[in-house]
């Protein structure tokens, strides 16, 4: 995976707030020198208030990036990500980043990149089909939830959806979606599929990839508190290629890993 470059931790201004879904918005920041330096799957660290409560960051993926500003998708589930959605426009919070490596968009040739996610792991999907699309790429996103209200596709182009209740789309999960797709999609190229959603979603994704033989990223989520390898909070077990596992901090190593390394 790409490694990203050094961090900041600059005090940024809430110029946008937009909520999409029931629980979702989309909070833009000014953060020049974040902006500048991001790669798709990169994420940020926020101190969300001046409080001791939360005392620790939150992490969020960079949704995308326009000039100096930057997008982040923010699924309300707790104490944290409920006070950074009610926020008010014109406060700030403290943003470290960006932090984390990155998709892998070179190390294996592909003319066509499957953008995989599930609920809020779409988050990521924006700034990577951008980039992508901008490298000559075709992208085509398969976009998955429980239900026709769990989908976040605002902007993204080409994409298909799986729910669970039939509601719209494939009635099933993703990756039997992906499955039965995957005769016309070939007809596309060599894919890669990049992936961000719940664990039990990834990891039946892994399976699948392995099992076609197709190049596969994921990004995975932990608990995380420093985001900086400071912590140990963010401990993953991992595959290693040499035979075992070992462990990484996913905020140093992740938090993109190969498929091939995800514990199944
Ligand atoms: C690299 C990375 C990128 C992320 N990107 C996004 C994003 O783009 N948008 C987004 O909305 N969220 C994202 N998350 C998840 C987000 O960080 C958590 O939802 C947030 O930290 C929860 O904070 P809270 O104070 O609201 O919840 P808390 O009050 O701390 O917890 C509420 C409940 O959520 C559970 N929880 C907390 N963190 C996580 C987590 N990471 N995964 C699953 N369950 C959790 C807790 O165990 C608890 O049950 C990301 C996480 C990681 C590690
Ligand atoms: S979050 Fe602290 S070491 Fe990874």
């Amino acid at each position: 995976m790409l490694e990203t470059n050094s961090p900041v931790d600059i005090r940024a201004t809430i110029v946008q707030m937009r909520s999409i879904s029931l629980g979702v918005s989309i909070i833009t920041l000014e953060c020049s020198e974040i902006a500048a330096s991001a790669k798709p799957g990169n994420f940020v660290n926020i101190k969300i208030n001046d409080a001791t409560q939360p005392l620790l960051r939150r992490p969020f993926s960079i949704h995308h990036v326009r000039g100096s500003l930057i997008d982040l998708m923010v699924k309300s589930i707790g104490c944290g990500t409920t006070l950074f959605c009610n926020a008010p426009v014109g406060s700030s919070v403290m943003v470290l980043g960006p932090l984390g490596n990155s998709f892998d968009r070179s190390s294996t040739p592909f003319q066509t990149a499957i953008l995989v996610s599930g609920g809020v792991g779409t988050a990521p999907m924006l700034f990577l089909e951008k980039t992508l699309v901008g490298e000559g790429k075709k992208v085509i996103n398969l976009i998955g939830g429980r239900t026709k209200n769990d989908l976040l596709a605002q902007n993204l182009a080409n994409c298909r959806f799986a729910t669970d209740d039939g509601s719209v789309g494939f009635r099933g999960t993703i990756v039997q979606l992906l499955q039965s797709e995957l005769p016309d999609l070939k007809k596309n190229g060599t894919l890669k599929i990049f992936a961000c959603g719940p664990n039990p979603m990834l990891k039946a994704l892994a399976r699948f990839c392995h099992e076609h033989r197709l190049a596969c990223d994921l990004s995975l989520e932990s608990l995380m508190g420093c985001g900086i390898g400071i912590c140990y909070g963010c401990c993953v077990e991992v595959s290693n290629p040499e035979g075992g596992s070992r462990t990484i901090l996913l905020c140093q190593e992740g938090p993109v890993i190969n498929a091939e390394l995800l514990q199944i």
